[in-house]
């Protein structure tokens, strides 16, 4: 096994597209790191350099100590595991799953060894002379990833590796992915679009936007202390809430008022932080889950009308318009008879409140560094 590093990595595409800029990364040696964020930011552009499959533009890849850029992508001993397996269909899965070690000429009783004991650790040993095609999804993504292992490489790449698989199976699946990285602790570099595959994944998560790294952290830090609008609404569901408007000093304390007009007064924690950025055009964030049904304290209610309520089962989600006009969604346990156009009192917990910097990638208020490693 082997660290991972990308040092100012950068690729533009034929035509001029800016696929990754700048990244800088450091996967450890037995690291779990899932790369995430919406379609197009250069996830598996940046996946596909380490794998050698795409040449960069500028900057150092490092497998271990050695610098590979100039490797051949077969050299590089990393296997990948894509999205649509990319099986062979001629092949049984014991073919399928050797291929690459007959290929390299490994010694026949070590190629057997290594595939039965794949093939029992993925739960697929009754399956090994079917090809292909005789395989349900969920079985088909299991030797893909059985023929990852079985070459032992220094690190795993994962590509959307999830994608092709009903709800379901994607949730029993990631379960054993995660438990074989804590059995093998081989050196993995996953990329989903998917928060929640992330955070539950990764020992560490890097959140990309246009190309460009925009937070990494474990899946606490990017959740908690989101360095950035875009990582703050990207990570979590519902989305958190923003709320444009600005902070002022007044009545011994820090107080938000937003655009519309609805004013809350800023946990003393935060006072300080936010006194200094007074009175500039700011945006206030609350996460769904930190607004409650009822009346809060002085400076910490929103007066609403219910728009929307989405019952998920234990919890459901209610879209209120304020009375100031904004839009806001609370996720709170589930109840009985609330409906479209009932006016309802919300409590803000305005110590569990972020602040950012207008605009959709502003900067944290509240917490400082980007975490970039
Ligand atoms: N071979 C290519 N030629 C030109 N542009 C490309 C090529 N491959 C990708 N791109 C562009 O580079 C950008 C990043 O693409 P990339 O495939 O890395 O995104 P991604 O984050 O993996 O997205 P998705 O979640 O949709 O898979 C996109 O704008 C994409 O259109
Ligand atoms: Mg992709």
């Amino acid at each position: 096994m082997a660290s991972v590093s990308l040092e100012s990595v950068r690729k533009v595409y034929d035509g001029g597209v800016e696929a990754v800029r700048d990244l800088t990364l450091h996967v450890r040696d037995g690291e779990f790191v899932v790369l995430v964020g919406p379609s197009g930011c250069g996830k598996s552009t940046t996946l596909r350099m380490i794998a050698g499959l795409e040449e960069a533009d500028a900057g150092t890849i490092r497998i271990g100590t050695r610098i590979v850029n100039a490797v051949h992508p077969k050299d590089r001993d990393v296997a990948m595991v894509f999205q649509n397996y990319a099986l062979y269909p001629h092949m049984t899965v014991r073919e399928n799953m050797s291929f690459a070690l007959r290929l390299r000429g490994t010694p026949k009783a070590e190629v057997e060894r290594r595939v039965r004991e794949a093939a029992r650790m993925l739960d697929i040993e009754g399956l090994l002379d079917r090809r292909p095609r005789q395989l349900s999804g969920g079985q088909r993504q299991r030797v893909a990833v059985g023929r990852a292992i079985v070459r032992e490489p220094q690190a795993f790449l994962f590509d959307e590796p999830l994608s092709n698989l009903d709800a379901r199976l994607r949730l029993s699946t990631r379960a054993e992915l995660k438990a074989l990285h804590l059995r093998l602790r081989t050196t993995t570099v996953y990329v989903t679009h998917d928060q929640e595959e992330a955070m539950t994944l990764g020992d560490r998560v890097v959140v990309m936007h246009a190309g460009v790294i925009r937070q990494t952290g474990t899946p606490f830090e990017v959740y908690s202390e989101p360095a950035d609008r875009f990582v703050a609404g990207f990570v979590g569901t519902p989305g958190m809430n923003f709320l444009d408007g600005r902070f002022e000093a007044a009545e011994g304390g820090v107080w938000f008022t937003s655009r519309g007009g609805a004013r809350l007064r800023c946990a003393d924690a935060h006072a300080d932080r936010l006194a200094r950025h007074a009175p500039r055009h700011a945006v206030l964030g609350v996460r769904p889950q930190a607004i409650s049904l009822g009346a809060g304290g002085p400076g910490a209610t929103l007066a609403a009308r219910v728009r929307l309520v989405e019952l998920l089962g234990d919890v459901m989600d209610v879209v209120c318009d304020m009375d100031s006009g904004e839009a806001v969604v609370a996720r709170v346990t589930a109840r009985p008879g609330l409906a479209p156009g009932d006016r309802a009192e919300l409590a803000v917990e305005m110590e569990r409140a972020h602040a950012f910097e207008p605009g959709e990638l502003g900067r944290s208020l509240l917490h400082g560094g980007n975490g970039a490693a």
